[in-house]
């Protein structure tokens, strides 16, 4: 099954309106090669004016909440997103597990609420360093993965992405075997969930993704593109990343 790359951006808690202006490079870096898909996940502040800048860009929010509306102090939902012109969100990343408490089971309810909303989901998964030296790391991607991934998931609106905490902003990243070994386990853990569906949905890599790794990362089975953090604040970092995908 051949499945379309999918490079994608999480600006974190980063960026301000001046830098929007990156996303004019970028959108045009995505127009120059069809064959992949190319998103970023912008700060809830700026979703609307990024979607309005740069319309033919998919714009993203990093989280939502799980429930459409209600007495929910400070948080967002998925149509308040959408409306705003986010197409997609990422649920389940590991920051707003280490940081906010997020479970499997609370990003499972998040991907849902999205997917309700019409958007796109990048749900996310991935083990610390010391469950991966604890030699866990396939077992706690495993048990994620069943955790969250919604029955009625296929590859029209969920994508995966393989986080491993410990490569996230440090410049470290698995080796490719580590890298395929996981994605494999992966596609096998989906398989179980939900199917022959599970050969249609998209699982990213992302960790320290940078113009310089990213062909030979992208190029290894069953990895179906990048999410990319710090190297996605600029279009001069991260307008090679979408090149070294589009060349594969
Ligand atoms: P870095 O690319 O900065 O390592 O971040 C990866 C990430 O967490 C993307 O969601």
């Amino acid at each position: 099954m051949m499945r379309r790359k999918l490079v994608a951006g999480n600006w974190k808690m980063n960026g301000d309106r001046a830098s929007l202006a990156e996303l004019d490079a970028i959108a045009a870096a995505a127009q120059a090669a069809p064959q992949v898909d190319v998103g970023v996940a912008v700060p809830f502040t700026l979703i609307a004016a990024a979607a309005d800048r740069v319309p033919t860009l998919s714009i993203g929010a990093e989280d939502v909440h799980e429930a459409d509306h209600g007495a929910h102090t400070g948080c967002v939902s998925a149509p308040m997103v959408r409306e705003a012109g986010a197409r997609f969100a990422i649920v389940g990343h590991s920051e707003r597990r280490a940081d906010q408490h997020e479970t499997s089971h609370d990003a499972w309810a998040k991907a849902a609420a999205a997917h309700r909303a019409g958007l796109s989901v990048i749900l996310c998964c991935g083990e610390t360093e010391a469950e991966r030296n604890a030699d866990r790391a396939e077992r706690i991607v495993q048990a994620q993965i069943e955790k969250s991934v919604p029955d009625d998931a296929d590859g029209s609106w969920l994508t995966l992405a393989y986080e491993p905490r410990w490569a996230i902003g440090t410049g470290r990243t698995p080796t490719p075997e580590d890298i395929a070994a996981i994605h494999a386990i992966a596609r096998a853990k989906l398989r179980m969930l939900i199917g022959d569906r599970a050969d249609g949905v998209r699982i990213l890599y992302g960790g320290s993704v940078t113009g310089a790794n990213a062909a030979s990362i992208l190029a290894l089975e069953n990895v179906d593109g990048a999410l990319v953090g710090g190297a996605s604040l600029t279009a001069a970092k991260f307008v090679p990343i979408i090149e070294g995908a589009a060349g594969l």
